[in-house]
């Protein structure tokens, strides 16, 4: 029997099955403006089914909380007609809909935050890029943010939350993973502050806690979710004790009983490359910790995929990159038909090609 096509209550919803889409930033807002395109309504709602669950790509909650040129924002009210667009696109299908929300934190360059320096907790040495009309560029020197614009900060949260709520979505998820300012605060490899934000565990989750707070103060906890990668090094992030710092984080996320955690898997490392000599702090170690849903992410296929869930340690899965070349990977995954291979070059940045062209299984075959 299937676990992958069991329904699941998550949160506020009952899905029918289990196979996520991930978040995947893909650059093809209509500048200037970041407007939503056509294009992404068309992705999205081909990746739509019937009870399944979407989560858009990273979408910047501010101009200053911007990394990347093409990438999603909802900030600026020219933008509603192109988020609803999306969200009508998936519920006509049948779909639920969550908003990734991001801020890039010193993962930026003055060019994407509208001429200041790039936000972070603390200055420390840092190799990361952005992306400006100068392709991949690396980041501008960042600056900390002060004790006293941090509520403004959290703020900017609610009020994407808000206007994420007005488009018409069924929720957001809190992008805490992959080195943006969430986890620049949550791991000491790049907060080294002395005040309430910073230095012990407790301290460092507060900026997160007031996100998810925010967020929740919109939503209500059932219709919220939070993303965290714990053995992730993408944005030049590192934490000396990653087995505690994250089941601290877990166990916070577990008492605002949200609508579930997500979490990418050690295996990933960027896109695909392996990690080395790493202590890997996998979805079974925080289970324990969490007692909601759990997705897991990276690198999974049909089959790892089932057997995560049969494990009992993950109760979604969420997948990436199979997912921009199949449209109907639920379907497909589920027949156990043969997956269309993704194109790498079509990921960031471009046209339709290789993005809102590819065909359904069926289709495919009758052609
Ligand atoms: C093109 C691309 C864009 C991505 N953008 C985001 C993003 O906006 N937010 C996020 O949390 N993860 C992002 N990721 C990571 C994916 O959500 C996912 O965790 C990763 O691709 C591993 O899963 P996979 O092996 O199924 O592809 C991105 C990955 C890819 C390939």
């Amino acid at each position: 029997m299937s676990n992958l096509f069991t329904p699941l209550k998550v949160g506020a919803y009952t899905l029918q099955h289990r196979v996520v889409l991930a978040p995947m930033t893909r650059l093809r807002t209509i500048q200037p403006g970041d407007i939503p395109s056509p294009m992404m309504a068309d992705f999205y709602a081909q990746r739509a089914s019937k009870g399944g669950l979407e989560i858009i790509e990273g979408v910047s909650i501010s101009l200053t909380a911007r990394s990347y040129l093409g990438a999603a924002s909802f900030y600026h009210d020219g933008q509603v007609a192109g988020w609803k667009a999306i969200a009508d696109a998936v519920h006509a299908k049948g779909g639920r809909v969550f908003m990734q929300l991001i801020h890039g934190g010193r993962q930026s360059h003055v060019e994407m935050t509208g001429g200041v320096a790039p936000l972070a907790p603390s200055v420390v040495p840092f190799e990361g890029v952005a992306l400006t009309k100068d392709g991949f560029v690396p980041a501008s020197p960042h600056r900390v943010i002060e004790l006293e614009e941090i509520p403004g900060i959290i703020e900017e949260f609610r009020i994407a939350a808000q206007r994420a709520k007005d488009a018409g979505f069924d929720g957001v998820e809190l992008h805490g993973a992959n080195g943006y300012l969430i986890d620049q605060f949550i791991q000491d490899g790049s907060n080294k502050r002395t005040d309430a934000y910073g230095g012990p565990i407790e301290n460092r989750v507060r900026f997160l806690r007031e996100a998810v707070e925010a967020l929740i103060s919109v939503w209500g906890a059932d219709r919220v979710g939070v993303r965290i990668s714990p053995s992730g090094e993408w944005g030049d992030i590192s934490d000396s004790d990653p087995v505690a710092t994250f089941t601290h984080v877990a166990r916070v996320l577990d008492s605002y009983k949200i609508a579930y955690l997500h979490v990418i898997e050690p295996r990933i490392k960027g896109d695909d490359t392996l990690h080395e000599g790493q202590q890997p702090v996998a979805v079974k170690f925080l289970r324990p910790h969490f007692s909601g849903q759990i997705i897991a992410a990276g690198g999974f296929d049909g089959e790892s995929a089932e057997a995560i869930v049969a494990m009992g340690d993950a109760d979604l899965v969420a997948f990436g990159r199979h997912f921009t070349s199949n449209p109907d990977l639920p379907y497909r995954l589920r027949h156990k038909l043969p997956l269309t291979p993704y194109v790498r070059a079509a990921f960031w940045g471009g046209d339709e090609t290789n993005y809102s062209d590819f065909t359904n299984y069926e289709e495919a075959q009758a052609a």
